[in-house]
Parts: C-alpha cells; structure tokens; sequence
C-alpha cells in the first residue's frame, strides 16, 4: 500500500493551473519501463501509459539517447524547410498501413480536424456544397469545437454549443441503421470511425461491420475515416486496429503512441484522399518538427526491432486470460472485452473510485464511460509484470463489487 498522499499539498501547489481536470494528488517523478515513482518515492506499475501514450514506456534506453541527439541538433526548424525525418516517418507509416501520404501535426484532435477537413473538401471537389459526416455513438475525437461536434458524448459537449452541423449520427455495429441513416443523403461524403472506441468504454466494431462498411464506402464513393488515435500503433496486436479485419482505411488520423511520449500527430491518406489538400489547405507550425519526427521514427523502429506488436497481442491475451480466470463468476463484472493491450472491464455500476483505490495500492488505471475499468500498458510490458498487474486489480474490483452501492 503507497504511503498516504498529501493531496492538499499538491493541490495547493497548483494555484496558477486552469482547473480543467479533477487530478489525482499525485505527482510523478519519473519512471522506467512500465514502472512510475511520484515526488514521495511511492512506486506504481503503470497499466494507462499516459493514456495508450508512453508505448515504449518510460526511460527507454533506446529512445532517451536518440532523443537526446536530436535535441542537440535541431528541435524546430518550421514547415517553410523541409524536414528529412518527415520523409521517413511518413514512408514507413504509408508502408505499415498500406496507404500512400501523410501529414503531420500534435495531437489526436487536429490529425481529427485535418481528417475532417478532408473530408468535407473531397466534398466541395465533388460539388457537394454541405457535405455530411457519419459519425457514431459513444464516439471521442478529441476537444476542439468540431472533433466535439463529432464526439458522441452530450456531458462533454454540454455548454459549447452551437456544434458544428453537418454531423450524421448513427449507432455502432449495426449496417442497416447506416444504410437507413444515409438513405435520404445525397451529401454524405465520409463515414468517421474508431475500430475500437476508447473514451466512450472499449468498444471494438465487428470486423464484418468494418468489411461492410468498407464495401458501403466503396459503392457510394464516400470516404472511410478511421480514427485509430488510441487504438493503433501497434496496441491491438496489429499495426493498426482495422488491420484485424482485413481493410484498409481512406483516410487514417494518429497520435498518442507514434511519439512514445513526445507530441505528435499524423493524418495517413490513402489512394482516394490523396490529392485533396493542395498547398495553402492546411497547416501547423509545429506539426513534423524535427524532435516529434525523431521520436516517431525511433518509435517505430524499436516497436520492429523488438517484435513489440507481437508481443503487445501476446500479452494483451495473458492480460485479458488472467482478468477473466481472477474475476469468473462475478455477476458485477459484465464484460471483458478490447484486444491486445486495449483492455475495458466493464462493471454493473459506475466505478470511478476504483482509479484512486488503484494508485494507493500502487497501480495506475483509468476508468472510462462511468463504469468500464481501461487498461492501456506500455506496449513493452513483460509477462510477469502483467502477472502482477492482475495481482493488484482483482483483488481491488472483487472488494469494490462486494461492498454496497454508495
Ligand atoms: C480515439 C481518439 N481520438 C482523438 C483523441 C484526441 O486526442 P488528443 O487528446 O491528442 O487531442 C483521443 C484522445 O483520447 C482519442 O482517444
């Protein structure tokens, strides 16, 4: 059991930071591989890796010293120059998907905006002047006004509006309420998916849904948009989530995991998409920069050299065979579902509770849609090390479900 944290000392230390998050009082010190100590020396096996972030977990002693020599070299130069290392990211990333361009920026949410940017301008090219989305239930893609506006999730839209129009809404998993949804819509131009949704519970799509959307896509000539933010680069046990059903995106928006921890993120388009943006249609300025570039290009060239997709689909099996050997019979576990080291318990009752019980017993988690426990390990995570991870959750969601409902 970590020591009690001085949760009033932290928080008071933090008078000048914008109240946007309800923090743990915890602050990390540093870490190495999936392990983190806070300021106290408590130590914690990190199962959230910064949320699907941190793939090569922490201190890593492949990255750190690549990292270092970009830093001494160049760290931003602009998008007026070209940047050597976007060449071969974006090479290696068109030869992982199978797809054909890429573009660059920071974040989850703006490889979101660029993709619905696209969108709406493949739309405007067709001569579709209001050009509709298909988006889905329980969807995340990110905080800006219209990644909000595709988000399918009302609390966290609720006091933004008005939202961007031009949304059509549709549940998961289900062919004929897409096919219905869009029957009287001649401007549909894209359908936006996550392959697996992460902050709206761990729900993965079907990959018949995924070989059926793609087929829609394809006779309609609408643009398939798959948000692979969280659940790609290698997290699902395939490069990229979609992967295990056999398709291939148009358009394929990245981040979190490609930098291992460094700021980064990326738009891939496919034969379809390509072509859309001209010069002048999008921009960043610290989208590709040269230390973002660094870190994704050794991202992916240690995730190789270590067999770490692999690998993540093997331990994400040992991880979901443990939960689901310690949890059996428990009627408030419904469901343990997510693939590789994308793992979501869902229990009968909402469940925050469990993150702040977790961290004291050493543990960090996350839970996501009220009542799903998210699992999201770096993807270097041994199998002793997911051994232990499932030693410290069971215990803590077997109490949680035995006590009675606050
Ligand atoms: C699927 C998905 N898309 C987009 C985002 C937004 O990414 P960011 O927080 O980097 O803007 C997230 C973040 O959780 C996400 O899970």
């Amino acid at each position: 059991m970590n020591a009690p944290l001085p949760a009033a000392a932290i928080e008071a230390a933090s008078p000048h930071v914008l109240n946007t998050y309800a923090r743990l009082p915890i602050a990390l010190s540093h870490g190495q591989g999936v392990w983190l100590w806070d300021v106290n020396g408590n130590k914690y096996l990190d199962g959230l890796g910064g949320i699907a972030v941190n793939t090569l977990g922490h201190n890593h002693p492949r990255l750190v010293p690549a990292l270092q020599d970009q830093l001494a070299k160049i760290i931003h130069s602009s998008n007026y120059y070209h940047v050597p290392n976007q060449e071969v990211l974006a090479a290696k990333l068109v030869e992982l998907s199978g797809m054909s361009q890429v573009f660059f920026c920071n974040s989850g949410l703006e490889a979101n905006e660029a993709a619905l940017k696209l969108a709406r301008k493949y739309g405007h090219d067709r001569g579709i002047e209001r050009p509709e989305i298909v988006v889905y239930e329980k969807a995340f893609h990110g905080r800006s006004i219209a990644t909000l506006s595709a988000t399918g999730n009302e609390k966290i839209q609720k006091g933004f509006g008005p939202l961007v129009e031009g949304f059509v809404r549709v549940p998961l998993n289900n062919i004929a309420a897409l096919q219905q949804a869009t029957a009287a819509r001649p401007n549909v131009v894209a359908v936006f998916l996550e392959t697996i949704q992460g902050e709206g519970g761990v729900n993965p799509m079907r990959a018949d849904y995924l070989q059926q959307v793609r087929q829609l896509c394809d006779e309609r000539g609408w643009l398939l948009m798959i948000d692979e933010v969280q659940c790609g680069i290698g997290r699902s046990g395939k490069w990229f989530a979609h992967q295990w059903a056999g398709i291939t995106p148009d358009v394929m928006p990245l981040a979190k995991g490609l930098g291992s921890g460094v700021p980064i993120g990326a738009v891939v388009v496919g034969p379809k998409a390509v072509g859309i943006f001209g010069p002048g249609n999008h921009g960043t300025t610290f989208g590709g920069n040269p230390l973002a570039m660094r870190a994704g290009v050794e991202t992916l060239r240690i995730m190789e050299e270590d067999g770490l997709v692999a690998h993540a689909g093997q331990m994400g099996a040992l991880l979901q065979q443990g939960l689901r050997h310690e949890l059996a019979g428990l009627s408030g576990v419904k469901e343990i579902r997510g693939q590789g080291l994308m793992l979501g318990i869902e229990l009968a009752r909402p469940c925050g509770e469990l993150v702040g019980r977790a961290a004291k017993a050493g543990l960090m988690i996350s839970v996501t849609a009220d009542t799903v426990v998210r699992l999201l390990p770096p993807l270097i995570i041994s199998a002793d090390e997911v051994q232990q991870l499932v030693a410290l959750l069971a215990p803590l969601i077997r109490q949680f479900l035995q006590e009675s409902p606050q």
